[in-house]
Formats: C-alpha cells, structure tokens, sequence
C-alpha cells in the first residue's frame, strides 16, 4: 500500500531512508517509524503466524496491547507496533512461538534509584494530563509515566476537531492541537515531571510502582495512584476477527495520521457511532493519495445518506467528498460480519 503523500489536514512527512530487512528483503523505513507501519507502507501485512493454527497475523491495536504483531528483531520477539525500525535491522515473520532467546552472560542488577511524589499519574492521554496540570498547579509533586514517545494519548491521532463542550472538552479544536496545547501547558507547570518512553510494570504491596525509564529500573512512592491508562481495542468475536486487514480503530487512525501509511483501500466499519464515523473521515482525509480507499460503513438503521451525510457534515474541508464509493448497510446482532464483508466487497467491484 502507499504511503499517504498528500493529507488533507497533515503535511508531509520525511521520505523513507532507513534501510532494513523483512524475510531477508532490503526495505526502506521513515526515521523513527515503528515496525509495524514500515511493513505495511512496504504491503506487508502478515506478521506472525499463530502457533495453534498457523493463521496469519498482523496489527490489531497498534499500541501495544495485543501482540498480535510480534516479529522477530535482530533476534528478538519484539511488537512491531511499539518497536522503531534501527538501521540494518534484520526483521522475520515470527512462525508458532519465539524461543526464549539465550543470554550470554548473567545481567548486571544494581539497586533502583526510589523516588518519592505526591501523585503517580500512569498515562499521558487526555485524562492523566488533565490530571496532571490540575494537581501540579495546586502544588502538588507529580510524575507523569507513559509508554509513548510523546504525551497525548490518542489525541496525537486525531484529526478531527472534537465536538459538545468547549470549556470541558475543547470543541472545535483537532485532537491533534489539543495535544500540543495539553503538552506545552505540562511543560510550563512546575512540580510535574513527564517521562515518556516509561513504563509502570509493577505495583507492590508496600505501595511501589517499579517503572522502566530509558533502560533503568525505578521505584516511585507515591502518596496516591492515579491510573489513566485509557481505553482498549474491542474485537468483535467472528471467525476469523485476528486475520491481517482487521484493524481496531486506533490502529486505523494510528497508520493513517500519525504515521501516514494507507492500509487499505475498501475499508469495512463496523460501527455508526463517533469512533465509526470519525473513521471514515479520517479515510476520507487521505482522499487525495493513490488508492483512496472506499467505504462501506455497517450500522445498525445505517442508510447510504446518513453516512454521505455524516462524511459530507465531518469532512468540512474534503474538496471531493463525492469521489468515495461508499454504502451502508444495515446489520443486527445476529449478522455473519465475515459475509457482510464478502458481499459487499464483491459489490465495490474489487
Ligand atoms: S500489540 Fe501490536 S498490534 Fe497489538
């Protein structure tokens, strides 16, 4: 699949030249770009296959959740979705189950640094920010933790503005500008420390959080815990719902706008509510690169002008809305999702 070259909301960004190599084939990478996105910008999608059955695996969440994705790197079993492309990096289809790797030498230990705070705030989306700058402008000693390169959470995906409140929720504003905001106010609020690329692994009964930071173990005690870990990526169960080309809706909005790499180019949602509308306007925003993806949009009392509607309503700067092929359908609880998706591609004539 292409990468995204021209986004309606997103500029460009660096070409690939990271080399590095899948099954021994030389491919190219965007600096910085994980695994998983770098693969899929090169059409690969199967990265695994499963050790019971064999089937074949790729991206579910993109975000570290469902190691659907897991690949060998330079001899490792690494998530291709949270794990950057280095130069040279050798990387293989994982077959059944990765052998535990052997160590050379015994690890060295040395004691972890322990620090105290007020608050332990663990995630840097939207609501541990929040939290953040509230408790650190009262004062308070915070430190902030999330697995992420930069704080934000699932804003940094979203390019869409959002919508109700503009003094609760910023209505208006893009996700990916709120971020921006919500960053810029941290780093001016005293008293809060963010690490980003840190993990809490562990919370102890003596009240210690262990979390991993840039290669070091530390140990937090906080006098409170604040969990902000957010939300995860709900499968729906069909035959078949772990195949490559089945994508949660972060990991959607994650290849598309934060990485720019077009996944598809019919796409199937499933869902009419604001995650499933927000997703075909998202595809919708890429219109202008190769291959823009067609959209059937399943929902139950779904019909074809509610959802050019809705697409026409969210896609206030698309310049074509009327180029996407896009039908809806209705569908119960009862329905075979694997069978609407088969019909229905077979009507987008592809
Ligand atoms: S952990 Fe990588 S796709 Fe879920």
């Amino acid at each position: 699949m292409p990468r995204i070259k021209e986004h309606i909301i997103l500029p460009p960004r660096q070409k690939p030249s990271v080399d590095f190599t899948f099954d021994g084939k030389k491919l190219l990478a965007v600096p910085g770009e994980m695994i998983s996105s770098a693969l899929i910008a090169n059409g690969i999608h199967v990265f695994s296959h499963h050790h019971k059955d064999n089937a074949p695996q790729g991206i579910f969440c993109a975000n570290g959740q469902c190691s659907q994705c897991t690949v060998l790197a330079d001899g490792l079993p690494v998530k291709a979705c949270v794990t950057a492309v280095t130069p040279g990096m050798e990387v293989f289809t994982l077959r059944g189950n990765p052998a535990i790797p052997c160590a050379e030498e015994t690890p060295e230990f040395r004691p972890p640094e322990e620090l105290e705070a007020d608050v332990l705030v663990i995630g840097g989306g939207p609501a541990g920010l929040a939290a953040a700058l509230e408790l650190g402008g009262k004062g308070a000693s915070v430190i902030l933790v999330d697995d992420k390169h930069r704080m934000g959470g699932k804003l940094v995906l979203q390019t869409h503005k959002f919508f109700g409140s503009v003094d609760d929720c910023y209505a208006g504003t893009r996700g990916i500008d709120i971020a921006a905001r919500l960053e810029q106010e941290l780093s001016a609020c005293p008293g809060v420390q963010a690490w980003s690329n840190s993990n809490a692994v562990a919370v102890f009964s003596d009240r210690r959080v262990g979390i991993t930071r840039d290669g070091a173990y530390i140990l937090v005690k906080p006098r409170a815990l604040l969990v902000a870990a957010g939300a995860r990526e709900k499968s729906l169960p069909f035959p078949g719902n772990t195949l490559p080309g089945i994508y949660g809706a972060g990991a959607f909005q994650t290849l598309v706008n934060r990485d720019l790499v077009a996944p598809c180019r019919k796409l199937f949602i499933i869902g009419g509510g604001n995650v499933g509308l927000i997703a075909a306007y998202h595809a919708a925003a890429t219109h202008n690169s190769p291959g823009h993806p067609r959209i059937v949009w399943a929902h139950a009392e779904a019909n074809r002008h509610d959802v050019h509607g809705a697409i026409d309503g969210a896609g206030e700067q698309l310049r074509h809305p009327a180029d996407f092929s896009v039908a809806a359908l209705d569908v119960g609880e009862e329905d075979d999702v694997g069978a609407l998706y088969g019909e229905h591609s077979r009507r987008l004539g592809e």
